[in-house]
Parts: structure tokens; C-alpha cells; sequence
């Protein structure tokens, strides 16, 4: 099965999550830097995550400030090209048409409920929807605090969750090809 994943990460707690979720999957990372939207077509599963900023996707700005205070800090490394173009925002926008192949969003956030934090899975689902895409799950992976670590268990989690995308896009092929 043909496989990516594509996150955008400040901080790097989703960077880590993407690359537990690729193993799971038995497929790459890449960041949003790294690859082109037009270089993810006619994929069986593409899988778009990122951070959580003030209860939604990011922003330029948002990242900005992230990336601003983590460097006044001095405490947490940023990861390359964390707060210039293309963030996820566009990125998604210049996405080739999906044609209805399955894909699926995740986030990190901070951990408590959903209500009070938001989170970017929704944006990001909404975005691949409109681009064409067959949004088979979205999940929130959870930080203990903002510049992270990540709670215990949520890589071991992330690894799971990618298995089971794998065996849920399988089964959507099907669908895929239209055959019911
Ligand atoms: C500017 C800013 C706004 C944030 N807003 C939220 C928020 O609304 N809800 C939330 O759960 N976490 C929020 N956070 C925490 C981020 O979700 C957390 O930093 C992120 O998951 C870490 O991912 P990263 O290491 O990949 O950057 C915010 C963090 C920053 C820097």
C-alpha cells in the first residue's frame, strides 16, 4: 500500500508523533517543506497533521510567535522552516484534487477536553474533504504541556493508530475503485 505522511510541527512533539504514525503504516514523514502537494497524488492513503494553535489550525503568526518564544526560552530546539511558507494552511489549498482517495488528519493538543482546547484535525479534515479527499479518522495526539513532552503512551499510541489506518484504507479501496 502507498503511503504518506505530511505534518507541520513547531516544537517537534507532532514531527515525532507523524514519524510513530509512519511506522505504523510502514511509510515516510515528510514535512510540509519537504514535499510538494502535487507529489502526494495517487496515493492509497494520505495522512496531514499538525499542532494545535489557538483552538484550530495554525497560522503564520501563530507559528511565529511559537517558534519567537521557544528561541527567547533557549529550553526547546525548533524544527527547520517551523515558522516560514508553506505552513499546512497552504499547503492544503494547493492540493491537487484527492478524486476521493482516503485520507486522514491528525493533531497534537494540549490534554484536556476537546471543547476548551479545539483542535486542527477538524480544520484539516474540512480541508482535505474539500479538496477531494475520502476522510476515513481524525485523532488528537496529546502534549503534557505546550512546548511538550508529549504524555506518556501517545507515541506507542500514534504507532497503533497508523496500523489501523493502514487496515481501514485497505478496505476502502474497494470504494475506491467502485465496487461495492
Ligand atoms: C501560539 C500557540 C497557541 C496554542 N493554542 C492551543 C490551543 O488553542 N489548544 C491547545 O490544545 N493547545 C494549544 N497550544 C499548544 C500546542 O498545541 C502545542 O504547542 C503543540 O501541540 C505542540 O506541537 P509541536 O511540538 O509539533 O509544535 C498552543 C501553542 C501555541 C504556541
Amino acid at each position: 500500500m502507498s503511503a504518506l505522511v505530511v505534518y507541520e510541527s513547531v516544537y517537534g512533539n507532532t514531527h515525532k508523533v507523524a514519524e510513530a504514525i509512519a511506522e505504523g503504516l510502514a511509510a515516510g514523514a515528510f514535512a510540509v517543506s519537504q514535499i510538494g502537494p502535487e507529489d502526494v497524488s495517487g496515493l492509497d492513503l494520505l495522512v496531514v497533521g499538525g499542532p494545535t494553535h489557538m483552538h484550530g489550525m495554525t497560522t503564520k503568526r501563530s507559528r511565529e510567535l511559537a517558534a519567537e518564544v521557544a528561541r527567547q526560552d533557549g529550553e526547546v530546539d525548533v524544527d527547520e522552516h517551523a515558522d516560514s511558507e508553506p505552513g499546512l494552511r497552504t499547503w492544503l489549498r494547493t492540493l491537487p484534487d484527492g478524486n476521493g482517495r482516503p485520507a486522514a488528519a491528525f493533531d497534537t493538543r494540549l490534554d484536556s477536553s476537546p471543547f476548551l482546547t479545539g483542535r486542527a484535525s477538524h480544520g484539516i479534515s474540512s480541508r482535505l474533504r474539500r479538496r477531494g479527499y475520502d476522510v476515513l479518522a481524525f485523532q488528537s495526539f496529546l502534549v503534557s504541556q505546550s512546548e511538550g513532552p508529549l504524555a506518556p503512551g501517545e507515541l506507542e499510541r500514534a504507532r497503533r493508530w497508523g496500523a489501523e489506518l493502514a487496515a481501514l484504507a485497505a478496505s476502502a479501496q474497494p470504494r475506491l475503485l467502485g465496487v461495492s
